[in-house]
């Protein structure tokens, strides 16, 4: 029997669901200043993950409903025991053209290999600085000898499209731009640059911290001279540009310039909260109904699946989300979420929604 074919699932605002960001665990082992600006956590409990077998069902679900595009974050997804073997597990769906994995590095050199076995296609890896001092200023980790070496692992391992992710921050790390671009050139891997996001557990968020994409471009231009778009049309994030030597870069402008209206991705917590927008305070809770919550609780394993296919349909068409787009209206802007209720709801937290 051939397999069916997925729907094409469109929200209120004519946007395909396309891609998936599928958080493995909301622990970390870095503590990056625009993400974990805290000392202490409420974390999400143990017991409340979905296993291996759960997060394939869901991403199978997904699948069957138009995702093509599956990206594992965290936290910081290798913290999860065996992450490889989930891979492998993932790799099994034919419907993914698109497997890739969102990482702080730290841990990476030694789970490249595997991975590339396991059927990962893809890697992006955050690096803010190539200073170590301020990397420990930054992340409050000293780890970055291990990050820096996550990039060479990568090549070796034989990915290909490796990106390196710098969240740049004004009076942190914004007088290296260039540097960065110039370790990216050497290392093969396409730079990205995003502006600092007042994004849910960004509570010292403020816009003068911000370093808009029109003042990187302008700043790179000085150094490199004149800089031109990429034309494409896509729903990526990042613009991407030229420098004259033919170097590509991206810039990801989520809080001046967002990219809500393209927007096809949707995420899923470690423990199976469903929200179709990283700014989104409701999600839906899919963990309750894997685990036998559906309307018909003795339903068997296809029906229990089809109904949570129709819940997922329902969500998605349902769908108005622009949060960075309303964001990006207001002129009182500061931090989204206060820490009382950070503390109330782990789920509003960055490192639970997977970046
Ligand atoms: P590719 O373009 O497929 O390589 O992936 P990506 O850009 O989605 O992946 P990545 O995880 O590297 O995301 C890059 C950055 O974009 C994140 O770290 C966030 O800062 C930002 N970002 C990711 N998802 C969203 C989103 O849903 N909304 C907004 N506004 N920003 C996002
Ligand atoms: N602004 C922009 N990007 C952020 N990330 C986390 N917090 C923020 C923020 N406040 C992104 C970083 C990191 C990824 C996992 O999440 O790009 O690399
Ligand atoms: Fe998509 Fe929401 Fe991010 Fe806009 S803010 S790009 S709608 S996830």
């Amino acid at each position: 029997m051939s397999p069916k074919l997925p729907v094409l699932l469109r929200d209120r605002l004519g946007r395909l669901l396309e891609s998936l960001r599928l958080s493995v665990t909301d622990r970390c082992n870095l503590r990056c200043l625009y993400c974990m600006p805290e000392e202490d956590y409420v974390w999400l409990p143990r017991q409340e993950l979905l296993s291996f077998e759960e997060l394939v069902r869901l991403v199978d679900i997904f699948t069957g409903q138009g995702v093509t595009h599956l990206r594992l974050t965290g936290g910081e997804p290798l913290l999860r025991q065996n992450l490889d073997r989930l891979v492998g597990m993932l790799a099994q769906n034919s419907r993914i053209a698109d497997l890739a994995l969102t990482t702080n590095g730290v841990l990476f050199a030694d789970k490249a290999e595997p991975l590339k076995r396991a059927g990962l296609g893809r890697v992006t890896i955050s690096l803010d600085t190539l200073r170590p001092e301020r990397f420990r200023q930054m992340t409050r980790r000293d780890e970055h000898q291990r990050v820096l070496s996550a990039f060479d692992a990568a090549r070796r391992a034989g990915f290909t499209g490796t990106k390196l992710d710098a969240v740049i921050m004004r009076g942190e790390n914004d007088d290296e731009l260039t540097d960065l671009i110039e370790f990216g050139r050497s290392n093969g891997v396409e730079v990205r640059f995003i502006e600092y996001m007042d994004v849910l557990g960004a509570t010292k968020w403020s816009m003068s911290k911000v370093v808009a994409r029109d003042e990187m471009l302008q700043r790179l231009e000085e150094r490199y001279g004149k800089i031109r778009p990429v034309a494409e049309t896509s729903s990526a994030p990042a613009s991407r540009f030229l420098l004259p030597d033919g170097t590509v870069f991206g810039i990801i402008a989520s809080t001046t310039s967002p990219f809500c209206r393209t927007c096809d991705r949707s995420r899923i917590t470690a423990d199976g909260m469903w929200y179709r927008c990283l700014y989104a305070t409701n999600g839906t809770d899919l963990r309750k109904l894997l685990r036998g919550g559906t309307a018909n609780a003795s339903a068997s394993r296809e029906a229990a699946d089809a109904e949570i296919a129709n819940v997922i349909a329902e969500g998605w068409r349902g769908r108005e989300d622009r949060g960075a787009e309303e964001r990006a209206g207001r002129n009182d802007r500061g931090a989204l979420i206060a820490i009382e209720e950070l503390r109330r709801d782990p789920h509003l937290e960055m490192h639970t929604r997977g970046g």
